[in-house]
């Protein structure tokens, strides 16, 4: 039995949110699984998709599939318009100066990979370091692991503490003149810590080190002005953002692009080729060989669009209460310890429940249609660091309910009460 107070209209305060209304724009939200209404808390690893952009998908497939750049002929051109318009339409979402800063990757992961390859291998040396924290998903951490293989360079890496946050004085500390790049996430998928990203931006610069913020789990829930962050290089994946999957986003500053070489060699990304030399294309075609994800890119567009019409900030508020109402609720739960408690989080609740493994308690949470994800989130460090093999994440989004939240502390309830 949950026995936490109601959800208040103050929990989300000067909000007028019709959360029925935006559920209905989301065709699998309204589904039964195991016989029981679907409660989809698995939005860290994928979000679900309005109907706006399942549409632009299908609009693409059905009306105007060609390639892009080659055709002459009237549908590629409309691909190639379609395809040029969603990067512009990124741009300005992001606030990027130029279009030419915005290169179609396949998700975060490639554009930290691309940036390791290119940036890191013309850049880093041996005995340099990169500075990443504690708590990176396994796509900021591996790439310049293999770097600094590679170069013989050194990664360091900022300290949290019980709660979740960053050391700041370690951080301050570990910056010197033989750091390279700063490689550090805007939110943490496993824990939700929100880091002071600006902050960390500043700090950086004062030493001229340039810095890469993985945004993954930012996106979908702020505001992103990569202008004001000031920041050098910005990842994130479509798939977490409502888009589709496949189709992610790397900024870079045009400075820095354009001392990079090319990640991958083929089409599209040529000038002119003779056996005895290759001329690169401008940016960004310089970073896409390949015929790239059209309908991807198409539908990445029309869902930062779908949530800057539903308002980042009313998200931001509507979110923010749902996090503090689904931590009053877990916290009533006997035997429940939340992993991350940072002073600013975002949309994650990560918690183990006594001796039980993290995916006996995803299995049941799932009978009783609760999807919810069990293990090391990729991020197997931050696991280490608080001292547990695996969490159970319930990750929100803005078509959340109170009553969803409070579906899941039954079922946690309920487990407990199974596992007794
Ligand atoms: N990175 C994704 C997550 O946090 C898959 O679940």
């Amino acid at each position: 039995m949950i026995t936490a107070r109601a959800f208040k209209a103050s929990d989300a305060p000067g909000m007028r949110w019709d959360v029925e209304r935006v559920r209905k724009d989301f065709p699998a939200l309204d589904q039964q699984v195991h016989g029981k209404p679907l409660v989809y808390l698995d939005n860290a690893a994928t979000s679900q998709k309005p109907q706006a952009v399942i549409d632009a998908l299908v609009g693409y497939y059905s009306r105007d599939n060609a390639n892009v750049h080659r055709g002459v002929h009237l549908m590629s051109e409309r691909a190639t318009e379609a395809y040029e318009g969603a990067r512009v339409r990124i741009q300005r979402h992001l606030n990027a100066a130029s279009a030419r800063e915005i290169i179609f990757v396949r998700q975060a992961t490639e554009g930290i990979n691309l940036v390791m390859a290119t940036f890191g291998r013309s850049f880093v040396g041996p005995s340099d370091e990169i500075v990443i924290t504690a708590i990176e998903h396994h796509a900021n951490i591996v790439p310049w692991q293999m770097l600094c293989e590679e170069k013989r360079a050194a990664l360091r890496v900022v300290p949290v503490d019980d709660r979740g946050d960053l050391i700041m004085e370690e951080y301050a500390r570990l910056l010197g003149p033989r750091t390279r790049l700063v490689a550090i996430t805007q939110v943490s998928n496993a824990l939700g810590t929100v880091t002071p990203i600006k902050e960390i931006i500043r700090l950086a610069h004062r030493h001229q080190i340039p810095v890469l913020v993985d945004g993954a789990q930012a996106v979908p829930h702020h505001q992103v002005d990569v202008q004001d962050l000031g920041c050098d290089f910005y990842v994130f994946s479509g798939h977490k953002t409502f888009g589709p999957t496949g189709i992610g986003i790397l900024y870079g500053k045009e400075t820095w692009l354009e001392r990079m070489p090319p990640y991958q060699g083929g089409g599209d990304m040529i000038k002119a080729v003779t056996f005895e030399k290759t001329i690169y294309n401008e940016l960004p075609y310089k970073f896409e060989a390949g015929t790239p994800h059209i309908a991807g890119a198409i539908g990445l567009a029309t869902a930062l669009e779908y949530i800057a019409g539903l308002g980042l900030d009313r998200i931001g508020a509507w979110e923010h209460g749902l996090l503090a109402y689904g931590t009053e609720l877990l916290a009533t739960v006997p035997g429940l310890r939340l992993i991350g408690t940072a002073r600013r989080k975002s949309a994650v609740l990560s918690f183990v429940l006594d001796d039980i493994h993290a995916h006996d308690l995803g299995t049941i949470l799932d009978h009783q249609g609760v999807a919810v994800r069990a293990g090391h989130h990729c991020a197997m460090p931050v696991m280490q660091r608080f001292g547990v093999p695996a969490t159970v994440r319930a990750s929100l989004a803005f078509y959340n309910t109170p009553a969803e939240l409070e579906t899941l502390a039954s079922a946690v309830q309920k487990a407990l009460e199974i596992f007794r």
